[in-house]
């Protein structure tokens, strides 16, 4: 008989109630007790916060967007920004008081369902003494160690079918069409949609991009009787001079930056550069919404199902992860000692520039030149 707490942390990603779902079986199956934590580490903090979980109370969630635990991104107990009497900000580290109730609980072991930022809060309590499994959760699909995190397969639909429909309105128009994806670190749903959807010109994290080389690429277009572009920018872009796209950050710094802008900055380039029509959109938190595709639905009931079985071995201060479709545990300090970047050398960036995509960067222009006189 063991007593397990779930807990959903960071921005939300479809597939975190799959794996709420598939713990919440697993553990019943073998008589265990699961409680879910609300918000974060809300329900150690809270007995309000702290729900029993039976399968009547996850019965058909598996296929249902956002989490039933709710979840936030501003909960770090290692250093959280409290507002004290005199209206001050306090930062404070409120870690070894969820420590003492996790341990007054009695709960054997916690599963953090979370990004980097929470994988790596999991960690530290581990390292304090608290049982922790990590499952691999963020639609940037950015977590090293693991093939996929479940969500980014919804992600990449959902910025797909955006893309698709923006073919027609950009070629009716002759428009240029300038999205902004999800993507802080990593380029991952901005290459996958992008070949996916038809894109001119895809601008990644990691190749810094020269608008000239992007309007090289419209203009280039438009000798091809292609009177329409279709770009698409990951939101953590930056051009080749170091400017990335920000909306502030709040009190702890760079974690907490609110990133977006790079669109609306491309747009106004090209137009002025080109004196094409030019429009800009953010697809933002609809990348987030919905159901799991099936995909992230069977990656995330897999995920939950390892987790509860990597229990039982003990396997703790371990993150499940899928590598040559198998689960498999992994330590939580590998999984976030750094972002996993897209890899300049794949086979889909090699696919990018075979068709004709402009990355943001100057390969590719001379094969333009040379056939430019077609
Ligand atoms: O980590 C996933 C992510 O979707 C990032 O791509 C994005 O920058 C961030 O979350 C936005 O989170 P929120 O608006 O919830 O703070």
């Amino acid at each position: 008989m063991k007593k397990i707490v779930i807990s959903t942390g960071g921005g939300d990603a479809p597939g975190l109630n799959a794996v709420i779902y598939s713990v919440v079986h697993s553990c019943y199956k073998r008589g265990w007790e699961v409680f879910g934590s609300r918000n974060g580490y809300g329900g150690f903090l809270d007995v309000d916060d702290l729900v029993r979980l039976y399968p009547r109370d996850v019965e058909g969630i598996y296929n249902l967007g956002g989490t039933i635990l709710g979840s936030t991104n501003k909960g770090n107990p290692f250093s959280r920004p409290v507002t004290n009497l005199a209206g001050e900000v306090q930062v404070l580290d409120i870690s070894d008081k969820i420590l003492k109730n996790f341990q007054r609980m009695g709960f054997d072991c916690h599963i953090a369902i979370g990004g980097d930022g929470s994988l790596d809060i999991a960690h530290r309590f581990a390292l304090k003494g608290m049982p922790v499994i990590g499952v691999p959760k963020t639609i940037d699909n950015d977590l090293e160690m693991t093939e996929r995190t479940f969500g980014f397969d919804t992600a990449v639909s959902t910025a797909t079918d955006a893309l698709d429909k923006l073919h027609s309105t950009a070629k009716s128009h002759d428009r240029v069409m300038v999205v902004e994806v999800m993507g802080r670190d990593s380029g991952w749903i901005a290459l996958y949609s992008g070949i996916s959807g038809g894109a001119d010109v895809i601008l990644l994290p990691e190749i810094p991009f020269d608008i000239e080389a992007v309007c090289n690429k419209i203009l280039d277009n438009d000798l091809r009787d292609k009177h329409y572009s279709i770009v698409v920018a990951a939101e953590g872009a930056v051009t080749c001079d170091g400017k990335g796209f920000n909306k502030g950050c709040g009190e702890l710094g760079r974690a907490e930056m609110i990133l977006g802008g790079v669109a609306e900055w491309v747009a106004g380039e090209i137009h002025s550069r080109t004196e094409k029509d030019t429009r800009s959109l953010v697809l933002g938190h609809l990348q987030r919404g919905g159901s799991p595709t099936t995909f992230d639905r069977l990656l995330a009931l897999r995920f939950g199902a390892a987790a509860v079985r990597m229990v039982e071995r003990k396997q703790f201060d371990h993150m499940v992860a899928l590598r040559d479709s198998e689960m498999l545990a992994v330590p939580i300090a590998e999984a976030i000692k750094r972002r996993k970047k897209v890899d300049l050398e794949s086979d889909k960036v090699i696919t990018a520039r075979d068709i004709g995509i402009c990355l943001g960067d100057r390969l590719g222009e001379e094969e333009f030149e040379l056939n430019a006189d077609d």
